[in-house]
């Protein structure tokens, strides 16, 4: 440990981005960006969370320019005249308040949203942009179902372009890094996760090969940016398909996972977990983002339930394993297990949440409730 504790409010440095603080709004969907293009409804939103006190906010999942990469039409690009207007404004607004911004860039690959899947059941197909490793589509709670044939190589490259060059034009747009989606079950995830990826070519495999798809777009992404232009990865071991999954099942496969991502570029790696507090594996109360950063010498963000109030997370998880005070939180980043703390459902609802935890206002914080997804205030 060197110099002063590490707190919410020590500053951090990775690459060229600098932040004030270690509080980071996490990734999230909002459906308010009509055929790809964000306004100024988002705007605001995204800077009133700035003004809030957020060091760094990482955008909602934002689509490549593939034509497979998106769900919903009310998702934004990160492509397209209107689409990078849109995120110019909100970039400006952001910084104009102090914080640093960074877009998701994602594709969602073959997890695909319901009326898509009831197109499938239609039409005996998915649309043939649609694409994933070994063809597998699936939802929560339904069986993973080869609706498509594996994906050719000149649809792999296309994809590894596809990051590359939204990668290039976060760069050239004053963005202050970016960061590849590859968890939750979405394109790259499939390709790490062995129940989605049955290929027998050097894309499949073991967890080394299922890993050279991400490890070509973050090569790419580097290749077509500057050497300190930050580069974040998420990555999670629970999938939309199933809450269960693991992706790898000891710190040995976590090694062999990590190394070739690490060699390729990636800066940090924001690992995603449901609930932060819980140990990633057995003898040791490390969780991902602590065993990510253990193994890997990387830095690391971790999130999950982060400021949700105890009775929320009981109504969501069933009995809380463990106190879930902020004290908790505190004490693993004072101990240097991670570096930045990622905060959704609590930023969302409460854009002061980071002013008020500073200022120990903790009785000022809105409470979560679903019904915050419903607007953007
Ligand atoms: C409405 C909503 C949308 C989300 N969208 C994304 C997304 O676009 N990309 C992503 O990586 N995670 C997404 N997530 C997951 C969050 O980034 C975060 O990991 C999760 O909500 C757990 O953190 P929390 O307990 O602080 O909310 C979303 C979560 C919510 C609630």
């Amino acid at each position: 440990m060197s110099g002063n504790p590490i707190t919410l409010f020590s500053p951090f440095r990775v690459g060229s981005l600098e932040l004030a603080n270690r509080v980071v709004m996490a990734p999230m969907t909002r459906c308010f960006s009509p055929g790809g293009v964000s306004g100024e409804g988002m705007a605001g939103y995204y800077r009133r969370r700035a003004e809030g006190g957020a060091g760094l906010i990482i955008t909602e999942g934002t689509h490549v320019p593939h034509w497979g990469a998106a769900n919903d039409p009310d998702c934004p690009d990160f492509h397209g005249e209107a689409a990078l207007a849109g995120w110019s404004r909100i970039r400006d607004d952001v910084h104009a308040a102090g914080s640093r911004i960074i877009p998701q860039l994602w594709h969602v690959g073959l997890l695909v949203k319901a009326e898509l899947e009831n197109l499938y059941e239609e039409k005996g197909e998915l649309g043939p942009h649609h694409v994933g490793p070994s063809g597998f589509v699936g939802g929560m709670d339904q069986p993973l179902i080869r609706a498509r044939p594996d994906m050719t190589l000149a649809e792999i490259e296309a994809v590894i372009n596809a990051f590359g060059g939204a990668a290039m034009t976060a760069f050239r747009m004053g963005f202050d890094g970016i960061e590849i989606h590859g968890a939750h079950g979405y394109l790259i995830d499939q390709f790490f996760w062995a129940d989605t990826n049955h290929r027998t070519d050097d894309f499949g495999g073991s967890v080394r090969e299922r890993v050279r798809f991400c490890e070509e777009i973050v090569r790419e992404c580097r290749r077509r940016t500057a050497p300190d232009f930050p580069i974040f990865l998420r990555i999670s071991q629970w999938k939309g398909q199933d809450y269960t999954a693991r992706l790898v099942r000891n710190p040995k496969e976590l090694e062999s996972f990590l190394g070739p991502l690490v060699d390729a570029g990636v800066d940090l790696f924001d690992c995603s977990q449901r609930r932060f507090w819980e140990p990633e594996f057995d003898g040791s109360d490390l969780n991902l983002a602590g065993w990510v950063k253990r193994i890997s010498g990387k830095a690391t963000m971790t999130v999950g339930s982060v400021g949700l109030d105890r009775e929320l997370i009981e109504s969501l998880y069933g009995q809380a394993s463990a106190p879930v005070s902020l004290e908790r939180l505190l004490d693993r980043l004072g101990r240097e297990d991670f570096d930045l703390v990622g905060v959704g459902r609590a930023l969302l609802v409460d854009p002061n949440w980071t002013d008020k935890i500073r200022r120990g206002a903790v009785e000022e914080l809105r409470p979560y409730t679903v019904e915050a997804l419903a607007s953007l205030s």
